[in-house]
This record gives structure tokens, C-alpha cells and sequence, in this order.
């Protein structure tokens, strides 16, 4: 089975993922460093150099790749993957795969977001945290279309790693 880790920045994808790879005995993945690797540059590099439409292009392109050959994997995606090009009907029709959306409150991603936000292109131009907050707002709210089609969706706020862990084996099998 593949497990897609779904979710907005900072929503706990890459931590969650790691662990419940472990614990299943899977590969882990995350997205991101998958691009950065085989890209040989970093998120913040290919969005400064070639802009945000070349990095959404190839991000498509190795999340196809990624979900058409692996298996026993689980999987974070970007913040943005779900909501670009046809990505969500890619994750959703890859076979023996289940996609599950951490979902966070907006205060718990704020107050991560607010310390993390150098390594993000989109945010890091963003001055204080008053209009991080409102930048927040608006772009889970649009994104949420699209991070709700995702086949479970499990809340993470007020949650501890275990617990989460333990709740998304129970939902898996
Ligand atoms: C993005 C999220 C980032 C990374 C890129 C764009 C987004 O991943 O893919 O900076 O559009 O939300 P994380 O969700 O791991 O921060």
C-alpha cells in the first residue's frame, strides 16, 4: 500500500509520516526532500531561480512517478501538491493507496508557521505575524476543496504523536 500524508504547511506530515513508516515497516518519503535530492537544489532554490510554475510542474511529475512505482511507502506530499494540476485525481486513482488529511486548526498553524518561515517561499516574505495569520486564513480556506476530497480525514489538535499514530494504523487497516 502507498500512504499519502496530506495537509497544510507545518500541519505535522514529515514527522507523522516518518513515524508511521517505522511503525508499519515502509518506506518513508517526503515529497519535498525527493524533489530536492533529485533536483540536486533546494525548495527555496528552485522557486527563487525558476520560479513557482517550474516547481509545481516538476512536482507533479515526481509525485506521478513516485505513486505509479513504489509500494509499501508512505508518502508526504507539499502543502500545495493536492491543489495543483491534477494531482488530487492522480492521488486518489493511484492504485492501493490511501490518502489521509492532518488536518490543524489555523492557531496551531500560526503559532508553528510563525518560527518556520525561512524555509518557505511563500511565507517568508511576510512581515508580521498579524497578516501571517490572515495569509493563513485565506489559503487553507481555498485549499481545504481540495485537502478534503482525501479519503480520511483525522484532526491532529490537542493530539499526541501516539495517539495520532495509533489512530491512523486503526484507520489504514
Ligand atoms: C508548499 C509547501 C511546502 C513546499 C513548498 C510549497 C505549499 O511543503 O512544497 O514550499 O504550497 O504549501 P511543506 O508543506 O512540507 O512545508
Amino acid at each position: 500500500m502507498i500512504v499519502t500524508l496530506i495537509g497544510y504547511m507545518a500541519s505535522g506530515k514529515s514527522t507523522l509520516g516518518r513515524i508511521l513508516a517505522k511503525k508499519l515497516n515502509y518506506e518513508f518519503l517526503d515529497l519535498d526532500d525527493y524533489i530536492e535530492d533529485k533536483e540536486n537544489s533546494t525548495i527555496k532554490d528552485i522557486f527563487k531561480l525558476k520560479g513557482e510554475i517550474h516547481f509545481r510542474k516538476i512536482e507533479t511529475q515526481y509525485l506521478s512517478e513516485l505513486l505509479a512505482t513504489k509500494t509499501n511507502l508512505v508518502l508526504s506530499l507539499g502543502g500545495g501538491t493536492p491543489c495543483y494540476s491534477n494531482n488530487m485525481d492522480v492521488i486518489l486513482s493511484a492504485p492501493n493507496a490511501k490518502s489521509i488529511y492532518l488536518k490543524a486548526s489555523i492557531p496551531t498553524l500560526i503559532e508553528r508557521l510563525k518560527n518556520e518561515k525561512g524555509k518557505r517561499p511563500l511565507i517568508a516574505h511576510i512581515e508580521t505575524d498579524e497578516l501571517l495569520a490572515e495569509f493563513i486564513g485565506k489559503h487553507l480556506f481555498e485549499r481545504s476543496q481540495f485537502y478534503s476530497l482525501a479519503n480520511v480525514t483525522l484532526t491532529t489538535d490537542n493530539k499526541t504523536e501516539k495517539d495520532i499514530i495509533e489512530e491512523l494504523v486503526l484507520l489504514l487497516f
